[in-house]
């Protein structure tokens, strides 16, 4: 039997007591890696040998070195080309190498150049060479180093050696030095113990270090384990699934159902992705139908009802339904016909939006949504079951903030406290049903039911550090960061220090967000810029197609700006103006009955302004978009808007951002400073360099209307001032000319 290299290396050992891998190598002509595995498998048996690693810089040849230690240095390949007669330059310089071979050669006085015909010819200058650097070479390869430092540098630099790090093994016996090689047993079997020989055996011990074999298997999308999470928080806090297997709705489910009046601009193909074929639905309910209809368009149990002519042609319409909540819909009107009890339903799965794609939205995307129905249940009650539901996702600091949904009332956005931001997100939606929904499905009267929704994908991104929507769903999605991605466990009773990664990653992807959108918006500014340079009419997104917008007022705080700047629209445009009174709203604003109340429905529907009368305090609000959310706050920011609006739909009328940039920089100064001087109750200030700017002047910019006009006196007759002789000119020359647009309609 051959000698294995662990036994030559255990021979050698024994009778010269001490070895090195490296000459080992060398003197037996094997590969020093071999040896180096045979070194590791004797340490592997314990103390048999004992080994101490070092390491050698050592000089060696490169595949260059290589070639010119076999055939030459190049100078010497030139010498040797060139015949006794000599030869044309040209014609040397052709084989491979030639041109650092010749300048070499010619450096080291072996050729000459002969240019007396006319054409270089090269010559021999000596009858022999010596080709040192071939010597030193193929000596260096032989294990024979002569070549002096200074070679050796030169050498480095024509890239034919190269320094490099050799590792070696001292070698010697080690306490239990052996001959012969005893395998350790890596498995205790039944034999042994049958026969006892494990008693003499030795076993090798447990590596409780290494890693385990990765079990094959599938690997769930992130959205799945994500969702898998949601479903056993819901199912832990007692709530049943609701049967979500249909993409396809009809409107009367999505919307009619849920009291969204069928003119409410989500119902639009902007925002809604309407179905050809089948194109309509036919099998409802019909006598729920008809109650549906009439709430919608008389009124009933307590409500005045929207007031319109209900169609069932917009009810049948077919759609990718845009929300869970049409599921939720379905569910409590079978609850009512069943006969009610107190149920606690959920949903997880696919809605459609005809949306505006970018790094975080698709048209497509998971809501997950909580429903709660019983008995005389109360807004805090809700409160206190989103406190209890957040809780188990990780999240503790909450605060709502008043909103508006078609369905519910109170309607409430959930935001969180963000620890890494230092700022509140918004993370859902929620509210209470209207009696208006709930009432015409049969449900008992003093039946309450809460409802909320947030999306799969937000808290899937953060949790999984996805920045790009694109990233996660869809035909870019990287199978390897399916495979990689770990398993889901929100961060329930986690403590500060295990937070802080999710947190960083959502701080990474806000920071992303805010990054786009400041590129967006110095996009946008540069724009505008440009286009007011070229005397190109600005657009706004209002100018194409349809106007409608909701208004959320105060009739304590009335914005005199924002009626006085609808009413001009009226005038220019024609524009359908309605009001309505919250149901929150303890006094009548009967004063405002006058000024806004006329339903003009003989105007076409193509620009309508909805004013709803709410406790908002000077929290006003404007809803542009309801689905996509878009939304404006603040009087001063809606008044800049419907300034646009007025501008861009009146092409001869130039009085905001068509006026030259200067002068609509100067009305956003005005703007401005009014505003502040409103936030901080301060006016004085205003009133003085109001005062000297109307010098001479008969309106703030010069002798035309602007909208800062309109903003400052709304401001200025909100409270009960003394007003400096200029100013007050100009506040009755103003109030006139509102009145005058006002008394218009
Ligand atoms: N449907 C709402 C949305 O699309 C969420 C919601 C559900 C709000 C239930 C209130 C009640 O955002």
């Amino acid at each position: 039997m051959s000698v294995t290299l662990p036994e030559k290396i255990l021979q050698y050992l024994d009778s010269k007591g001490k070895g090195d891998s490296l000459l080992l190598a060398d003197e037996w002509k094997e590969d020093s890696q071999k040896i180096v595995g045979a070194i590791k498998s004797l340490e592997a048996l314990g103390n048999v040998i004992a080994v101490e690693q070092y390491t050698r810089k050592q000089w060696e040849l490169t595949a260059e070195g290589k070639l010119v230690a076999e055939k030459g240095s190049h100078e010497a390949v030139v010498y040797n080309a060139v015949p006794d007669k000599g030869i044309p330059q040209p014609e040397l310089m052709k084989a491979p190498n030639a041109k650092v071979g010749f300048s070499k050669a010619m450096s080291a006085g072996w050729i000459v150049m002969d240019k007396s015909s006319g054409q270089p010819i090269i010559k021999k200058k000596v009858a022999s060479i010596d080709d040192v650097v071939q010597i030193n070479l193929s000596q260096l390869q032989k294990g024979v180093d002569k070549i002096s430092d200074e070679q050796k540098q030169e050498y480095k630099k024509r890239k034919l050696l190269q320094e490099v790090v050799v590792k070696g093994f001292h070698l010697s016996k080690g306490p239990e030095f052996n001959l012969s090689i005893s395998k350790p047993e890596t498995d205790l079997t039944p034999e042994m113990i049958a026969q006892g020989t494990w008693k003499s055996k030795q076993f090798k011990e447990y590596n409780l270090g290494a890693l385990g074999v990765p079990p094959p298997c599938g690997h769930l999308h992130p959205l799945l384990k994500v969702r898998a999470e949601f479903r056993q928080i819901f199912l832990e806090m007692g709530f049943t699934e609701m049967p979500t297997n249909n993409y396809v709705e009809s409107s009367f489910w999505n919307f009619d159902a849920l009291f969204q009046p069928q003119q409410h601009p989500a119902r639009d193909a902007h925002d809604t992705f309407f179905l050809s074929d089948p194109k309509e639905s036919s099998n409802f309910p019909m006598d729920y139908l008809e109650k549906v209809k009439t709430v919608h368009s008389k009124g009933g149990h307590g409500s005045q009802g929207y007031g319109y002519d209900w169609k069932i042609g917009e009810a049948q319409k077919n759609l990718l339904r845009t929300h869970s909540t049409a599921v939720s819909a379905r569910m409590l009107h079978k609850l009512a016909k069943e006969g009610f009890r107190p149920v606690k339903y959920f949903s997880i799965d696919r809605v459609f939006r005809n949306e505006t794609l970018d790094a975080t939205h698709l048209a497509e995307f998971h809501q997950v949504e909580g429903v709660i129905a019983d008995y005389d249940l109360g807004l805090s009650g809700l409160i206190g079951v989103l406190y209890e539901f957040f809780k188990k996702l990780g999240i503790e600091k909450l605060y709502f903030k008043p909103a508006y949904n078609p369905y519910t009332e109170p309607s409430m956005e959930i935001f969180s406290y963000h620890e890494g931001l230092k700022k509140w997100i918004e993370i859902g939606n929620s509210g209470m049903f209207r009696p208006e929904m709930l009432l015409p499905m049969g449900l008992p009267e003093n039946v309450n039911i809460y409802g909320w929704g947030l999306s799969l994908e937000r808290p899937t991104m953060i949790k999984y550090g996805i920045n790009n929507i694109r990233d996660l769903v869809g035909p870019k999605v990287d199978l390897q960061m399916v495979h990689d991605s770990p398993i889901c466990r929100l961060d329930k009773d986690d403590d500060q220090a295990e937070e802080q990664q999710p947190l960083s990653a959502v701080n990474a992807l806000e920071k992303e967000w805010d990054n786009i959108t400041k590129r967006i918006e110095k996009l946008q500014a540069t724009v505008k810029s440009l286009q007011s340079k070229l005397g190109v009419p600005q657009q706004t997104s209002a100018d194409c197609g349809k106007f409608d917008v909701t208004i959320f007022a105060d009739p304590m705080h009335p914005p005199h700006s924002i009626i006085t700047l609808i009413n001009m629209l009226d005038e220019k445009i024609g524009v359908r103006k309605s009001s309505h009174c919250h149901s929150s709203l303890k006094l009548r604003p009967d004063h405002l009955k006058t000024i806004f109340d006329h339903q003009s429905s003989d105007k076409p529907p193509n620009n309508s302004v909805t004013v709803i009368w709410k406790s908002v305090g000077t929290n006003l609000e404007m809803v542009v978009s309801p689905v996509a959310n878009v939304k404006v706050t603040g009087e001063v920011n809606v008044l800049r808007y419907l300034s646009r609006v007025l501008e861009a739909k009146s092409p001869d009328f130039n009085w905001y951002e068509r006026l030259p940039a200067e002068q609509s920089s100067q009305i956003d100064y005005w703007l401005d400073k009014a505003h502040n001087a409103m936030l901080k109750s301060d006016t004085q200030s205003l009133l003085k360099t109001l005062d000297q700017q109307l010098i001479n002047r008969k309106f703030i910019i010069g002798n035309d209307l602007s909208p800062a006009d309109i903003f400052v006196v709304s401001v200025l007759s909100n409270l009960n001032l003394k007003l400096p002789r200029n100013v007050d000119k100009w506040y009755k020359q103003c109030t006139q000319l509102r009145l005058s647009i006002l008394g218009k309609k």
